[in-house]
């Protein structure tokens, strides 16, 4: 095991009924890379995300991260190991602004329940000065500086992904997970949130990005993993892995060839 070993996902195994959702997925994460998963609809990208983060249990298989088991570990323990993720849905409670969502995210990563959080927030406030700090800083750095007292409800798709990968950077993560990250958002933020995860990256920050978008990946990704129905078909470095044939017949025509339209796509 090399030393900038992150995470290791080891023959991992998930069945639904008789579906194999995850059938003998392995991959490996290095410290200073970005890394890709991608794959048809229905190939295994989420159920692969929610057994890393310990949303769900695998049948089979090992995943370590930084050299220890995350086995039986739950959501918020595998989070207070350094290992973050984004949901695609939108969960920030909108009525509260976009800095309070900031100062509630540290309790709620680390699996907090709603009702406690709210509880704890005068808390937060009266005690958690450098939270504040370390909020306004990260609001900044994801564009969202003059946003800190507007309602998080009113932010659009793409803000509020900006503010979800802010939240998640509250507990200085050593690995974020990011759920497509720019899944609906119009290409203009999502030239942003590229921005603000190449800057991240430079600043040390390790990702593991699931995106349907071919071009994101392979313009901010180092290494990919495709899935197709739920086994790793290649694996490799984004820019030959995105070209392989195999890779656009699952990925972008799975009925027949490879048409010139998905090869541009790509
Ligand atoms: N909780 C579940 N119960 C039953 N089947 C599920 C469940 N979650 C996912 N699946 C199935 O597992 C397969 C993989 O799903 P998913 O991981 O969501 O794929 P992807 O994220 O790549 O689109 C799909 O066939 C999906 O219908
Ligand atoms: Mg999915």
């Amino acid at each position: 095991m090399t030393t900038d070993l992150l995470l290791s996902v080891k023959g991992v195994h998930k069945h639904f009924g008789g579906l194999k959702a995850l059938d003998g997925v392995s991959l490996e994460v290095s410290a200073g890379s970005i890394y890709g998963l991608i794959g048809p609809n229905g190939s295994g990208k989420t159920t692969l995300f929610n057994v890393i983060t310990g949303f769900i249990a695998r049948d089979l298989g090992e995943i370590v991260f930084q050299g220890q088991s995350l086995k039986g570990l739950s959501p918020d323990r595998i989070a207070r190991l350094g290992l973050c993720r984004t949901f695609q849905a939108n969960i920030c409670p909108g009525r509260m602004t976009v800095m309070e969502n900031m100062l509630l995210a540290p309790q709620r990563q680390l699996g907090e329940s709603i009702l406690n959080t709210l509880r704890r927030f005068r808390q937060v406030r009266r005690q958690e000065k450098e939270n504040l700090q370390r909020a306004r800083y990260l609001l900044e750095l994801v564009k969202l500086g003059d946003k800190a007292d507007s309602y998080a409800a009113h932010l659009s798709g793409g803000q509020k992904k900006l503010l979800s990968l802010g939240q998640a950077l509250m507990v200085e993560p050593r690995l974020i997970l990011l759920d497509e990250p720019v899944a609906g958002v119009n290409p203009k933020l999502i030239e942003e949130i590229l921005e603000v995860i190449r800057r991240l990256r430079a600043e040390g920050q390790n990702f593991l990005i699931v995106e349907h978008n071919m071009r994101v990946i392979r313009e901010v990704c180092d290494l990919v993993s495709v899935l197709d129905a739920g086994q790793v078909i290649a694996q490799g470095p984004a820019v030959e892995t995105l070209k392989r044939d195999d890779v656009l017949r699952a990925y972008l025509a799975p009925r027949g060839g490879v048409s010139e339209e998905a090869r541009a796509a790509t």
